[in-house]
């Protein structure tokens, strides 16, 4: 279709949108000031397009304006039948709640990909993280996860929020600001242990034997085949659990993945795991000494198990994060 100079476009924001849902218009992107079309009506975006323009940062689309109100109406019909079916499912009580996330949806966080930085812009990335947290643990699939967790094993929940919340933090140090993509990395950071909790703890407390190590060879997998039949999990919620353990050396399990084939979201995870189980380790030392010590191990890996890309960006945060500079200085 020829795209005419006078046409005039209407901006609706793209995480609105349901991708699986055949579109009643055309759709557009913008790009270098001009409109393209993306979408024909009647087609879907697709759950794909869809993820890769929210994490690469693209926060609308476009509409040309004679059938904004078209599309207004489908959006609001689609937002009511998913209302409506899941009232049905999980009660009329639960309203409330959908409309609550549905807003939230919408929300995009501030990050400062483009900047160096700096204590100021670290402290206003972890108001972001707590925000994040406090409105992500009121969601029922969350408060359940935690206490189902908590209920079996207290040493895994506990490092598995921890986990969570700096992966959230190093998620947006590193440029992720949208809720879908941070949901997805909170949630999978939570689960990523999950598998452990299949494995008896009499097992798991005798080191260096054979048991030991084939159920923590099988953990990502056991986790990810545990939630698969839970409904609600999303497919980028089972690669992460799936894929913490892999390397950018490929010497990780379960599948030796290796270099840009591994999902970016496990790849955070898995520092923030490493993070953690470090500080963990160093349980006797003081603060600094372990915090140090624990971005020492990210600062040495060199390519080990992480892309070296995300490393100087991520020893920057956790260094003001935990104010080593400032103490060292
Ligand atoms: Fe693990």
């Amino acid at each position: 279709m020829e795209n005419n100079e006078n046409q005039s476009y209407s901006e609706v924001t793209l995480s609105v949108v349901d991708p699986e849902k055949p579109l009643p218009t055309d759709i557009y992107l913008k790009v270098n000031e001009k409109f393209i079309k993306f979408k024909s009506k009647g087609d879907p975006i697709g759950t794909d397009k869809f993820e890769l323009f929210i994490s690469k940062g693209v926060k609308n689309i476009f509409i040309i304006s004679d059938e904004i109100m078209d599309f207004l109406a489908w959006l609001n019909s689609s937002k009511a039948e998913e209302e409506d079916s899941f009232a049905k499912e999980a009660g009329e009580e639960s309203r409330g709640f959908f409309q609550r996330t549905q807003n939230f949806k919408e929300k995009i966080y501030e990050v400062y990909f483009e900047e160096e930085l700096n204590e100021e812009i670290v402290e206003a990335l972890q108001d972001n993280v707590s925000d994040f947290v406090e409105n992500i643990k009121e969601s029922p699939i969350t408060a359940q996860a935690i206490s189902l967790m908590l209920n079996k094993n207290q040493g895994v929940a506990d490092h598995s929020v921890n986990v969570a919340n700096l992966s959230v933090f190093l998620g947006m140090a590193l440029g992720h600001g949208h809720q879908f993509v941070l949901e997805n990395l909170y949630m999978g950071a939570i689960f990523h242990d999950y598998g452990k909790l299949k494995i008896d703890p009499k097992v798991l407390e005798s080191d260096n034997s054979r048991l030991y190590s084939n159920a923590i060879q099988e953990h990502p997998l056991s986790g990810v085949k545990m939630l698969r039949k839970t409904q609600g999990i999303p497919v980028q919620v089972l690669t992460i659990i799936e894929q913490h353990h892999e390397q950018f050396n490929g010497h990780g399990y379960p599948k030796g993945m290796s270099g840009d084939d591994i999902y970016d979201l496990a790849q955070v995870v898995s520092m923030a795991n490493v993070f953690d189980n470090t500080l963990t380790e160093g349980k006797q030392l003081p603060t600094r000494e372990r915090n140090k010590r624990a971005i020492k191990v990210i600062e040495f890996d060199k390519g080990k198990l992480w892309n070296p890309k995300y490393i100087p960006r991520v020893i920057e945060a956790l260094t003001l994060a935990f104010s080593i500079k400032k103490e060292v200085a």
